[in-house]
């Protein structure tokens, strides 16, 4: 029983080292020390490329090393191959810290504080009541609901947006495309915490800024190809959308020159509002394979007829 790693070297030690000590019967392989292809039954990988997949005959299951699964090439992976995303605590942690972080600069109006404090000018602005603000969560998977948790703490007026129909205590839920208009009319801040598939890509774009309140904040935290990068500039010139936050881009690193850089509306940061943890992460490898050899079902397996 062998699987092969193939991602950043230093979580590799790690991962080798738990899996050494808690299920010993597996042997662990780092690429490109493949040895022999036919061995490999479990590959974990963030990208794997095409010839390295069609190069492991009897490989069973793909370990994403992250939440999202967009990254790869899923038509390229063999249909009897099921894929696994990540579903870590640190990485939910993390993400929900920095959801906080941007919900909170954005009800705080800290973008006007610094461009003040830049500017030599004491400058007072209203405070609105968190019960006031409207905060809109798009995907309420293990990210979104872990983000709502955590922002349930300050009183915010919370609601929810998934693609099936969702019951959270104290939150709002709306779901599929005929309620998003009313999930977005709604919503002073829109956090996205969706999976990028073919029905999702492109979603925060010149429709969906029109159709939230005026001077509304964005906050994405998906994937960049959730967000339509000119419509939100223009939505930012029109004041549709009041202020961004985002970490991630449709090219990462963002290019030198990007008008994101300098604009004074918009927030970035590269792609780190979260992370694997090594050693949680190798955790959550590892139930996942004594799930698998139990024959239990394992956490975080993909639907590959929906993308995530
Ligand atoms: P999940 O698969 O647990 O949840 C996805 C949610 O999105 C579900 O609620 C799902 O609805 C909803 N959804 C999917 N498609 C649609 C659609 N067409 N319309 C409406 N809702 C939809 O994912 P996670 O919460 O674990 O992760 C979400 C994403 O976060 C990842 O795919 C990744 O892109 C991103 N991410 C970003 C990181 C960063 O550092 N910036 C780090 C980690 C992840 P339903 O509940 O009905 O299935
Ligand atoms: C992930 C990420 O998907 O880091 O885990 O973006």
């Amino acid at each position: 029983m062998v699987l092969l790693y193939k991602s950043e070297p230093e979580r590799g030690r790690i991962w080798r080292a738990l899996l050494a000590e808690h299920l010993p019967q597996l042997e662990f392989r780092t690429w490109p020390d493949v040895g022999q292809p036919e061995d490999i039954r479990y590959l974990v990988a963030w990208e794997p490329s095409a010839e390295l997949l069609e190069s492991l005959p009897n490989l069973e299951l793909l370990f994403s090393v992250g939440a999202g699964i967009d990254h790869m090439d899923v038509a390229r992976v063999p249909d009897q191959v099921g894929i696994v995303r990540m579903i870590d605590p640190a990485l939910t942690q993390s993400m929900s810290e920095y959801v906080v972080m941007a919900v909170l600069a954005l009800h705080r109006n800290l973008l006007d504080y610094i461009d003040a404090q830049r500017r030599g000018r004491w400058a007072p602005q209203g405070i609105v009541a968190a019960r006031e603000r409207r905060i809109g969560i798009m995907g309420l998977g293990n990210l979104g609901l872990a983000a709502i948790d955590a922002l349930r703490q300050f009183g915010f007026d919370l609601a929810g947006w998934s693609r099936t129909p969702r019951t959270i205590d104290g939150v709002d839920c709306f779901a599929g495309s005929g309620s998003l208009a009313a999930f977005l009319g709604r919503t002073d801040i829109l956090v996205c915490l969706l999976p990028l598939t073919e029905k999702t890509r492109g979603i925060l774009c010149r429709r969906t800024f029109t159709m939230l309140p005026s001077g509304a904040g964005v906050i994405n935290v998906g994937r960049g190809g959730h967000l339509v990068e000119p419509d939100l500039l223009s939505a930012l010139e029109d004041g549709s959308v009041g202020a961004a936050v985002l970490d991630v881009f449709e090219e990462e690193p963002l290019a030198a020159g990007h008008p994101f850089w300098s604009h004074p509306r918009i927030v970035i940061t590269p792609h780190r509002a979260s992370h694997t943890g090594a050693m949680t992460g190798g955790q959550a490898l590892l139930g996942n394979l004594r799930r698998h050899l139990a024959g239990e079902p394992m956490h975080g397996l993909v639907r590959r007829e929906l993308g995530y």
